[in-house]
């Protein structure tokens, strides 16, 4: 069986594929990168990074130089040459929160054409339960011998923003296997990231997946519903969230109340989650709670603004951060982006500012103002929205925007700063849950 240096390809470079075929190389596999977009090829063949994420730019030229990290558009050149073919291609929802599963399905076509000998056939993209059953059904269905293979679930659990930390030390790493005869060659694979390993069977490592996600979001709304009492009863929901966290079956991690989570993942994995419950039999109430939640949490926020300003029309609002969360470029399903689009449909005029995301922002706010500097955001405006947690936002200069803002009013959708100190400061200041 195979042996590390490992040959690997990956089929398709988004987030979850580009991130984990450099780190295969960089812990000294031989990688093919597979996509189908030439012009991202070739940009990444230039060294240059379809998306913005910390650190791996670094590392995709790193790995290229040494020769052990390549891209190109042929499937069958990347599968050919490998003996274990990760499939990380895109998962979209559908209109009705099911997933489209016709890259995978396309994909298992194009390996099951040029698979001439043994290779393990892993999925990192997150699919729905029985998935893997779909794609060794598809690849022995289109394979033109009688070659043999293994399919493999071995779901990616990396955050956007932290993605290639969390890949080179991961809690867990998660094989889900038809049989033991790949086990060996998957723990060869990770062995330098020294992490503990469950093995399980394909669907239940494909539920791991859709059922950690889930609970995520299922914190993060329970704490924004804690959010609500909070204000009602004069509380602070950080205190509460630090008081909770200490107990280890809890965690202080994803208690950060906020005006809702978004992202690519979350928003569709919920729904997809409650899609596939729904066709094994089971009403997921809970998980649809946690999607109301979510949606009420923006309009509270909204209202928040709202009142404060009684009119919104023609008022000039700042807004600091547009990216779905810190330390990424990524603006899909972003709370921030939502509600740049609701407050100018009540009639607001925007200046919006973010580190990262200004560009990819540019072809969805048509109409707001992009400052290229926060501290300049603040000026004349009649309120000032922090709507992503960049942690530079805490930088921002109170005093100059106390002194240039048409009025000093504050709304902190991710709670950076402290009521205490912002009252101190002057400001009218209202954030979430305290
Ligand atoms: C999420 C999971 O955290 C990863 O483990 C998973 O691999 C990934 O989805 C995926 O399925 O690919 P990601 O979407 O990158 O990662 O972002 P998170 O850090 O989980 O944040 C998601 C959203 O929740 C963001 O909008 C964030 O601002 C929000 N959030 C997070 C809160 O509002 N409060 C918190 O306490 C934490």
């Amino acid at each position: 069986m195979f042996n590390a240096p490992m040959k690997i390809c990956i089929v398709g470079t988004g987030y979850v594929g580009l991130v984990t075929g450099t780190c295969f190389a960089e812990i000294g596999h031989d990688v093919i990168c597979v996509d189908n977009a030439p012009e991202k090829v070739k940009m990444l063949n230039a060294g240059q990074m379809p998306i913005y994420e910390p650190g791996l730019e670094e590392l995709v030229k790193k790995n290229a130089a040494a020769g052990r990290l390549k891209f190109t558009t042929s499937t069958k050149d990347g599968v050919e040459k490998s003996d274990v073919v990760f499939i990380a291609v895109p998962t979209p929802p559908q209109p009705d929160g099911s997933v489209d599963l016709s890259y995978m399905e396309k994909v298992s076509r194009e390996i099951a054409d040029v698979l001439t000998r043994y290779k393990i056939i892993v999925d990192k993209s997150t699919v729905p339960v029985r998935t893997g059953e779909k794609v060794c059904e598809t690849i022995r269905r289109y394979c033109k011998s009688k070659v043999e293979f293994d399919v493999v679930s071995n779901p990616e659990f990396l955050r956007e923003g932290f993605a290639v930390q969390d890949f080179l030390k991961p809690d867990r790493i998660v094989f889900g296997v038809q049989s033991q005869r790949p086990v060996h060659a998957l723990k060869e694979i990770y062995a330098p990231l020294n992490a503990p390993v469950v093995v399980t069977d394909v669907n239940s490592a494909e539920l791991i997946k859709h059922a950690s996600n889930s609970f995520l979001a299922l914190k993060i709304s329970y704490i924004n519903a804690v959010s609500v009492i909070c204000e009602a009863a004069g509380a602070n929901v950080e205190e509460v969230a630090n008081g909770m966290g200490m107990d280890k079956r809890i965690g202080r991690e994803f208690l950060n109340a906020s005006l809702g989570f978004g992202g690519s993942c979350f928003p569709k994995d919920l729904s997809a989650f409650i899609k596939i419950a729904e066709q094994l039999g089971y009403d997921f109430a809970l998980l649809r709670e946690v999607q109301k939640i979510n949606a009420q949490q923006m309009e509270r926020f909204v209202r928040k603004i709202a009142d404060t300003l009684w009119v919104i029309k023609d008022k000039t609002i700042g807004v600091l951060g547009l990216s779905f969360k810190q330390n990424t470029d990524d603006i899909r399903m972003s709370p921030a982006i939502a509600l740049c689009l609701r407050l100018r449909k009540e009639g607001a005029r925007l200046k919006v500012y973010d580190p990262k995301a200004m560009d990819k922002a540019r072809t969805v706010l048509k109409e707001a103002t992009f400052m290229d500097d926060m501290n300049k955001v603040p000026e004349g405006c009649d309120a000032l929205v922090i709507a992503t947690e960049w942690p530079e936002f805490k930088k921002l200069d109170l005093q100059r925007a106390r002194k240039s803002m048409t009025h000093p009013i504050l709304f902190d959708g991710r709670n950076l700063f402290e009521p205490a100190e912002m009252e101190a400061l002057g400001f009218i200041y209202k954030s979430i849950g305290r």
